[in-house]
């Protein structure tokens, strides 16, 4: 039993602790780079975490032109004003874009290429990167979902080649994690359902992830499993939920630790490329495909299912291992639909020509997860997935 356990974030996990921001910037530079979106700015998300940092006696500018699902593009263009401004650490205050910004742009600042260069397609290697030259990264989530502030990726889309991929890179791993659940409350319900089953496609590929799961990815994957199944719906029905949105919050950061060590596999390599073709939400390309990829590959490996059945609160002595696997999908379809999930192709007027074209994106820049996953779907497996979200 041979495994590595990486795990270099920093976490303070807890309601309240934003104000801690200053101080933990302490250390890692003088000026900080606040990486946002104008809606969290808006909504007064950043007060606290700018009181923090005068408090501490930082300098800091704010960059709040971050837009969902962000571009190479846009990203390309911001490098200069990080460049301009004389910052040194970079603070990541959003969901998963403004983190996965923030990542991108502390690799850009000291290197030379464009940063679609760095992401790392599975049918072309991603150009070097200088760690030492990584700037520090600071995460502060106001989602609970990604997981991006403990994971190494940032996820980037390419509007001119028409796809969206991951820069995988140890040095982006966030130096800390501030995970206050209170940044979440004012989440709205779709949209704390949409990415809440988002973080369970992270945790529950990373446990079906073949070659990558390791003791400790799957003790996290069991934690994070029975947190989001307890808290998703009372997090839905009920924004304010305190205790709920405690868990959602630690659910979705176990999930994130999850794939910082196993990785996704099919359901993201389905959703990724549907994202970049059709403009839509990482969480809700995720989880239109998630049901259905996870249906098909229960042949593949029911004793893992049975056990994923009982994280669900599946239980059933007298049931046979096959019986109890089909039993937790069945629970998984049960909690989506609590929360109104999963959505279909047709509600966003897909087109048929996007079946074929999402086989051949998996097929190619996308076949390394799908290689990873206990059932490698064909071609033709992947249009009847395609077909079957419709
Ligand atoms: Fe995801």
């Amino acid at each position: 039993m041979n495994f590595n356990i990486n795990m270099p974030v920093k976490v303070l996990f807890g309601s309240g602790r934003v104000v801690e921001f200053g101080k933990e910037v302490t250390g890692l530079g003088r000026k900080v780079f606040l990486v946002t979106m104008r809606e969290i700015l808006e909504l007064g998300l950043l007060d606290k975490a700018i009181a923090s940092l005068k408090a501490a006696g930082f300098e800091y500018e704010i960059f709040s032109d971050v837009l969902p699902d962000p571009k190479s593009g846009d990203i390309d263009c911001a490098v200069e004003r990080l460049r301009s401004s004389g910052c040194d650490v970079i603070a990541g205050i959003g969901g998963g874009s403004a983190i996965d910004f923030a990542k991108a742009l502390a690799i850009c600042y000291a290197h030379p290429l464009d940063v679609w260069s760095y992401v790392n397609l599975s049918n072309r290697p991603p150009a070097p990167i200088d760690a030492s030259k990584v700037l520090p990264i600071i995460a502060l989530p106001t989602t609970s979902g990604t997981g991006s502030e403990v994971t190494p990726y940032s996820v980037v889309t390419n509007t001119e080649t028409v796809q969206k991929g991951t820069i995988k890179e140890t040095s982006i791993f966030p130096k800390v994690a501030i995970i206050d659940p209170e940044l979440t409350l004012t989440l709205p319900p779709e949209l704390t359902a949409i990415i809440g089953v988002d973080a369970l496609a992270h945790a529950v590929e990373s446990y079906f992830n073949v070659p990558n799961r390791t003791p400790y990815s799957d003790i996290v994957v069991e934690q994070s499993v029975g947190c989001i199944a307890k808290y998703l719906k009372r997090a839905f029905d009920d924004g304010g939920d305190l205790e709920a949105r405690v868990g959602m919050a630690w659910g979705s950061a176990l999930a994130g630790v999850a794939i910082s060590q196993a990785g996704t596999t099919v359901v993201h390599a389905l959703a990724q490329p549907l994202g970049a073709r059709m403009g839509l939400s990482h969480g809700v390309s995720v989880s239109i495909f998630f049901l259905e990829v996870l249906r098909r590959t229960l042949p593949a490996e029911s004793a893992r299912f049975a056990r994923f059945a009982r994280m669900l609160g599946v239980d059933d002595a007298e049931a046979s291992e096959l019986t109890l696997a089909g039993k937790g999908i069945d629970a998984l379809s049960e909690l989506l639909a609590e929360v109104k999930m999963p959505p279909k192709l047709s509600d966003y007027d897909a087109k048929p020509e996007l079946i074929d074209e999402l086989a051949c994106d998996v097929a190619t820049y996308m076949s390394r997860p799908l290689k990873q996953h206990p059932k490698v779907f064909t071609e033709d497996e992947l249009r009847e997935i395609v077909k079957a979200c419709f």
